[in-house]
């Protein structure tokens, strides 16, 4: 301990001085415990007696408390916790990069982020909870942990898990690819920003849904891209409304369109593919939750449709296991492998070897098909539940979006300005019911009001209490007579640049 002796008068109270001082100065905080007398002595080079005596008297003046051989503890009045200086202010001299990360970024802004105090909350992008999986993931972790090598991870990813994915996503999205064409992630949002990398320069023109997962578009704008937001209607993305010249990166969730859950149709698709391949272009195909489909055959890939080696598949492990797993995967095409290889170096050498290996072990054992078929099961359900209720009590109030997949509806109400949709979800909030406008997917949010219902994060106990709260809340805001009624509020999207 750092202390200084006066030389004035009796060592112990010198030394009790020198305890004081330390108080004063904030180097002691209230509850510090004291080294014991033995140790001080020796530090200091005094004797135990001269120590014993100043605890003593640091005691009886009501600056420490506790017993010799028990420990003594700083009590001082003035001893608050102990803080270092602020450090100065440094002159800001920020990167471009930093400049629009803070311009761009709003750090709580986290998909199926849930308030605090919340009794319900329609959260999207949560995944079912399950017991039963928290343990598989145990004894998957268990079973890894002897092999997996300590040494930095493979680049590219762990190549167990390679194999496992690709024949994964080969058999159930129809990707067409090889152990080596996948590049290990983490998640969708680590994929977007090595591609960004790679592929970007300041100023380039990208195009992405309107509306759009609000995650993607911030990381394309802290990469310096310019957006242009191309309409969804119930054929997905507007293909016939991209940009002319040729934008240099197009953004798409051709599976189910994040949000609104349309299927891009097989001659959007096509031609999407001929306008990236004129144009010398490229396609993320974000595939985050095609895996749940509750009603129809399986959609595939955009990917597989791909000839020319234009587009990224991405996919996620995060809706399908659980978001804090933070593993996802990049279907490279040829042209940009060495690229986003050298990328994910730079980023961080690879992913988490262990994580890696227990995944490997639960999609190679046939767990994880058993995993996704129970958890489809279960959103089917708690969507159908949801759809039922929400026609039951809310009425013709609302027009739900088709949607034939994933964990969310979207549900747009009638002739409700977005003025008054911010008022409705202030006065659920209050009522402790967490709502989800639409409106920061859009570039140029809409004039009416659409609500993302997820349905994955409330069990349908949950859901039959929540609907009827909701439907109350609607209530508050009466419908408007025929001749105030605005424009339907379905796909007011525009085009921006
Ligand atoms: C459209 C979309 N893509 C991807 C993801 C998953 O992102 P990540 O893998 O970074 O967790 C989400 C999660 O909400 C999403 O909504």
């Amino acid at each position: 301990m750092d202390l200084v002796l006066d030389d004035n008068g009796p060592l112990y109270l010198q030394l009790a001085r020198a305890l004081k001082e330390a108080m004063a100065a904030g180097r002691l905080a209230n509850g510090t415990r004291l080294p014991s007398s033995r140790e001080m002595a020796y530090d200091l080079n005094l004797s135990r007696t001269t120590v014993v005596a100043a605890y003593e008297h640091l005691r009886a003046e009501g600056f420490i408390t506790g017993r010799v051989g028990s420990g003594s503890y700083v009590t001082s009045p003035w001893a608050g916790p102990v803080r270092p200086p602020p450090p100065r202010r440094a002159v800001v001299a920020q990167s471009a990069f930093s400049r629009r990360t803070r311009e761009f970024c709003t750090l709580g802004n986290i998909p199926g982020h849930r308030p605090p105090g919340m009794r319900y909350a329609f959260q999207f992008g949560t995944p079912v909870v399950n017991t039963a999986l928290t343990a598989q993931w145990v004894r998957e972790l268990t079973r890894a942990a002897p092999y997996v090598q300590p040494n930095y991870p493979r680049i590219q990813g762990l190549p167990a898990l390679r194999e496992a994915v690709s024949r994964h996503i080969s058999r159930t999205r129809g990707v067409a690819c090889t152990p080596d064409d996948v590049l290990i992630v983490g998640g969708t949002q680590q994929a977007l920003s090595l591609i960004a990398r790679v592929l970007l320069e300041d100023g380039d023109e990208v195009a992405l849904e309107e509306p759009h997962y609000f995650t993607a578009r911030t990381i394309l704008q802290v990469h310096g891209a310019r957006l242009v937001g191309i309409p969804v209607d119930r054929d997905g993305m507007q293909v016939e409304r991209m940009p002319d010249p040729a934008v240099k990166l197009t953004y798409v969730t051709p599976s189910h369109q994040f949000p609104t859950g349309a299927v891009l149709s097989h001659e959007r698709r096509l031609a999407l593919l001929e306008y990236a391949r004129l144009g010398s272009g490229w396609i993320v195909e974000d595939d985050y939750d095609g895996e749940f489909r509750h009603d129809q055959q399986p959609v595939q890939a955009l990917q597989q449709l791909d000839r020319d080696g234009r587009v990224l598949y991405v996919g996620s492990f995060s809706k399908t296991l659980f978001p804090a797993l933070r593993l996802g995967y990049i279907i490279m095409p040829p042209g940009l492998r060495d690229d986003l290889l050298a990328a994910k170096w730079t980023d961080d050498f690879g992913c988490a070897s262990m994580d890696q290996a227990a995944l490997a072990g639960f999609i190679a054992s046939g767990a994880y098909d058993r995993h996704l078929r129970q958890v489809t099961r279960k959103l089917a359900e708690r969507r159908n539940l949801l759809r039922s209720l929400l026609q039951e009590h809310c009425g013709d109030r609302l027009e739900i979006m088709e949607s034939h997949s994933g964990m969310h509806l979207v549900a747009w109400i009638h002739d409700m300005p977005a003025a008054e949709g911010d008022a409705l979800i202030r006065a659920a909030h209050e009522r402790k019911l967490a709502l989800y406008s639409i409106a920061p997917c859009y570039l140029q949010p809409p004039e009416g009001t659409g609500l993302i219902m997820g349905f994955s994060a409330m069990s349908p106990a949950e859901l039959r209490e929540a609907v009827p709260l909701f439907a109350k809340c609607l209530a508050l805001f009466p419908r408007r007579a025929a001749g105030e009624r605005g424009r339907p509020a379905l796909y007011l999207a525009r085009s921006s640049g």
